[in-house]
């Protein structure tokens, strides 16, 4: 895939993804020719075209993709779990009619490739929780898993009968300090890094050993590129790879956080999420992503919580 003669358009760019991905892409094509779009501008968009869009709207999409001559879209807007918990019928709709937006655009040939992100929450809680593999079981429990559930057996029905070129990865848990969490169940991962850094202690919403797949953020959008730019051939799986870094639960990571600050607390307070957090996986299997297209993670625990801790401070002082 040509840098040069791509024009990207990324939906729900000021999101935690978004910015990064945005950040990432402009490296990399030139920040002109990355078109950033959400439903309000941020100042993190400085240097790249801006587009106000609301994903549902089909018109505007299509008014957008034509006057920028977009290439490739990465559709990134949603409501995560527990948001689409509290507003289920809105959750459907939005990660729904969106998807079918931006599938349709590439079915009538005015994109020629298009990612979409699904998640861990796609399995449910008669799913295999140890090293869970990319065929299973698959019974989700939550309004945003089965909306990522149906949107993975869209984009496969759209591959086969219309030769769309969409690529999806089920995204684990992912930590990244660029941005504020947006609602999801792993977000505690990303909180707790923010009060360790304010008020030495963290009250987690998910019980001490609660484990889950999680990721750092920049390993992800590494795994985003590369699976955009690996030659068609390679893409063996048109509903979406398993996707796995590490895997670690709340004591866990607070462990790790005391090793940095030994007067770091955490107590727990499970909700809602528990019952959600339950219904995923522990671990993932993701053989497929790793002999496909040569997916390999680089961030461990101890490399993930210094790297946060490092970066945070940062911005905190600056
Ligand atoms: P986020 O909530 O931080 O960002 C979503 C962005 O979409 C926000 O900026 C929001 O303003 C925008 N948006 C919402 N409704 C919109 C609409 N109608 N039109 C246009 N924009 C709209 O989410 P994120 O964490 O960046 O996740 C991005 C994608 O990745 C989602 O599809 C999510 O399901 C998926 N994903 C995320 C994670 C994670 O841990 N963050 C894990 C698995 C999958
Ligand atoms: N991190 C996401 C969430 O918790 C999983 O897709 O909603």
């Amino acid at each position: 895939m040509s840098t040069e003669t791509e024009k990207i358009l990324i939906i729900g760019a000021g999101g935690q993804i978004g910015v990064e991905l945005t950040a990432k892409l402009s490296e990399m094509y030139g920040s002109s020719n990355v078109v950033a779009s959400d439903l309000k501008n941020t100042d993190a968009f400085n240097n790249n075209p801006f587009e106000t869009l609301d994903a549902l709207d089909k018109k505007a999409l299509f008014d957008i993709v034509r006057k920028h001559g977009i290439t490739h879209i990465y559709h990134l807007a949603a409501l995560l779990s527990a948001t689409g918990e509290q507003n289920p019928m809105f959750a459907w709709k939005l990660n729904m009619e969106s998807l079918f937006n931006v599938l349709d655009l590439a079915k009538e040939k005015h994109i020629s490739r298009l990612y979409w992100p699904s998640s861990i929450a796609v399995f449910g809680p008669t799913t295999p929780q140890e090293n869970t593999p990319q065929y299973t079981v698959m019974e989700p429990s939550t309004i945003y898993g089965i909306s990522k559930q149906a949107g993975e057996r869209w984009c496969e029905w759209y591959f086969k009968k219309h030769n769309v070129d969409v690529r999806s990865l089920r995204y684990p848990g992912l930590i990244g300090w660029k941005s504020a969490p947006g609602g999801g169940t792993t977000d505690y991962a990303v909180h707790i890094f923010h009060e360790a850094l304010k008020n030495r202690k963290y009250e987690s919403f998910l019980s001490e050993n609660t484990a889950l797949p999680m990721m750092h953020m920049e390993d992800a959008i590494r795994a985003t590129i590369e699976i955009m730019h690996a030659p068609a051939e390679q893409i063996k799986i048109r509903g979406s790879y398993n996707l796995s870094g590490i895997s670690f639960s709340p004591k866990d990571i607070a462990a790790e956080i005391k090793k940095h600050f030994p007067d770091f607390s955490i107590s727990y307070k499970p909700d809602f999420r528990q019952a959600i957090a339950d219904s995923w996986p522990k671990s993932i299997n993701d053989s497929e992503a790793r002999n496909h297209w040569g997916w390999k993670e680089q961030y461990n625990l101890p490399k993930l919580v210094e790297n946060m801790l490092i970066n945070l401070k940062k911005t905190k002082t600056a």
